[in-house]
């Protein structure tokens, strides 16, 4: 499966389940909680959706609405150690089982998120 091929599978209905699944734990996690703003939860979670449809061949929203994305740029202002990397994906993982898309689905987002979310490492401390 190509990374193109994702959004015809699970489709918008898709990402939206995985993305809220990812949200709601975000505010009571100990080492993400307080990075995210709590004021505009919806709003981060729109622009991950809306990335996510783009990057795997659905219409691109999050372009049009933020240009580049330029992540590792956009996350420089977090600090992002190995502990925030693995909890990032710990929280990825569980909305990935709760989303229940099908396994090459499942295998080819697990492998991009990490790829990604090691890429968005900026510091080495934790
Ligand atoms: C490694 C751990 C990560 C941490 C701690 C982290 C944290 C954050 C935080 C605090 C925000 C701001 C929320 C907002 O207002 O939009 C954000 C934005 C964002 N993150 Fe992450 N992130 C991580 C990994 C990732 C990964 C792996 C991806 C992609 C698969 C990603 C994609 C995004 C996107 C698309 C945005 C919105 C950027 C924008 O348009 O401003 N993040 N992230």
């Amino acid at each position: 499966m190509e990374e193109h091929e994702v959004y015809p599978v699970v489709g918008s209905e898709g990402f939206t389940r995985l993305v809220a699944a990812f949200y709601r734990q975000v505010p009571d996690d100990d080492v993400l909680g307080s990075m995210y703003p709590a004021d505009d939860l919806a709003g981060a979670e729109q622009r991950l959706r809306d990335f996510l449809i783009y990057r795997f061949g659905g219409p691109p929203l999050y372009i049009e609405q933020r240009g580049h994305p330029r992540l590792r740029m956009r996350h420089a202002q977090f600090p992002i150690g190995q502990v925030a990397r693995d909890r990032w994906i710990q929280l990825m993982h569980r909305a990935l089982d709760e989303a229940a898309f099908p396994d090459e689905v499942q295998n080819l987002l697990r492998a991009f998120f990490a790829a990604m979310a090691t890429f968005m490492i900026n510091r080495s401390e934790n």
